[in-house]
């Protein structure tokens, strides 16, 4: 019998990820898998959602319950309650959630109140800092589900210190979950898109930037961007490098980033971040140009989870601006450095990143193939 499956997504992160598990399904196991997509609406804005549905042919979601911003109590709350009415309605084998944003817990908290199996999709991960929203999502999210898919060696290790057994049951259930180390869903779409964002990406000839002379930079982590000490001291470091260095620096920039922006910093030091030259401010990009602006950079400097990981995959030096990181393999084989909001580390790690290049790059996150293993896995274990 075909197996119904509800995937939540609702932040941008999670839209890319879910088009691995869409492709997978319709490709090779749509005559084992039925998928239904319900889109919280954490985020809205075209440019942090509609970009991905339409570039990525992730098929549009079955519901959207259009939660919005809001604290995390009150974003959590809505989207619990708006689930638990769709789960009721839905009656799905299992609920599929990616990640660790207020999505992944909502989505996890609803089905597993009620009885239906949850997935965890980058189970495992740990930065071992408790006042990162995430870090209490993933972790209350990996006990409430009955198959967890683990991206690391690292993620396996965590878990099984958290008391999970490896040995894996015929089902899967909540008492006796089944854990899997598959791969990251990433790896897969981050090499499936790679050659499309060649042919289709035009985001370097229209901001003029000539691919190994320009940096890419990423900041939205609340701990960044609500703190103006942080802020200012990381776009600091941006401008230095920039003007001392004559290099550009490209910032696609969060629309809360925005947002604080305007909000903590002088308007004198935005004035002069503006009307810099080697500064160049973007709005949120799609896949395709990340991955583009990825694959050019000299350098990636990000407080995002996914860009240290595509750094690696693309084989680029990478300053993490966070104090730790669950992605923990790039950083103990040197190709990513934690520097934190620290304006002195982030000058030191770039000096170091500029003068060194034997890099390695082993095979840290599977085969490109993870979503039709945990496919497999839905089918023969739910
Ligand atoms: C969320 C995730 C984070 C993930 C990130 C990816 C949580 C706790 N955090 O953080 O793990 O790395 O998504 O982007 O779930 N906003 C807009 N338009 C949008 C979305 C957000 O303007 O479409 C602004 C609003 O001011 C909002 C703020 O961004 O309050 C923060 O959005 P929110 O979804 O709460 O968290 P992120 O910082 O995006």
């Amino acid at each position: 019998m075909r197996k119904k499956i509800i995937t939540i997504i609702g932040a941008r992160p999670q839209i890319i990820k879910s088009s691995a598990m869409s492709r997978a399904i319709s490709k090779h196991f749509s005559e084992s898998l039925e998928e239904i997509i319900v889109h919280t609406g954490q985020h809205y804005d075209a440019g942090m959602s509609e970009v991905f549905f339409n570039e990525m042919n992730i098929p549009k979601p079955h519901h959207n319950l259009h939660v919005g911003s809001g604290s995390h109590g009150a974003q959590t709350a809505k989207m619990i309650e708006g689930l638990e009415l769709i789960f009721q309605q839905e009656k799905p084998d299992a609920v599929l959630v990616y990640g660790d944003t207020n999505s992944t817990i909502a989505g996890a908290l609803a089905a597993a109140k009620i009885h239906i199996p949850v997935v965890h999709i980058e189970a495992g991960l740990r930065s071992f800092n408790k006042s990162m929203p995430e870090e209490i999502n993933r972790i209350t999210c990996d006990h409430m589900s009955s198959l967890l898919f683990t991206p690391t060696a690292t993620g396996l290790n965590n878990l099984q210190r958290e008391g999970f057994s490896l040995e894996t049951e015929t089902k899967a259930t909540i008492d006796s979950p089944n854990v899997y180390h598959c791969g990251d869903i990433m790896y897969d779409n981050s090499m499936y898109f790679s050659s499309i964002s060649d042919k289709q990406s035009t985001i370097l000839k229209e901001n003029g930037l000539t691919a190994n002379h320009y940096i890419l930079s990423t900041i939205h982590r609340d701990s960044n961007t609500d703190v103006a000490e942080n802020l200012h001291q990381i776009l600091e470091a941006l401008l230095e490098i920039s003007e001392n260095e004559n290099v550009k620096i490209v910032i696609p920039m969060h629309p809360r980033t925005v947002n604080k922006m305007a909000e903590l910093l002088s308007p004198e030091f935005v004035l002069n971040l503006e009307q810099s030259e080697n500064i160049l401010i973007l709005p949120p990009a799609g896949f395709l140009d990340i991955i583009a602006l990825e694959k050019n950079a000299q350098m990636i400097i990000t407080d995002s989870g996914g860009l240290q990981k595509e750094a690696f995959f693309f084989q680029k030096p990478c300053i993490i601006l966070r104090p730790q990181t669950e992605w923990i393999e790039i950083v103990e084989n040197g190709n990513a450095i934690l520097v934190d909001s620290d304006k002195a580390r982030i000058l030191e790690a770039f000096e170091y990143f500029s003068n060194s290049s034997d890099h390695t790059y082993p095979n840290f996150y599977g085969d490109g193939k993870a979503a039709e293993f945990i496919c497999q896995k839905l089918i023969s274990d739910l």
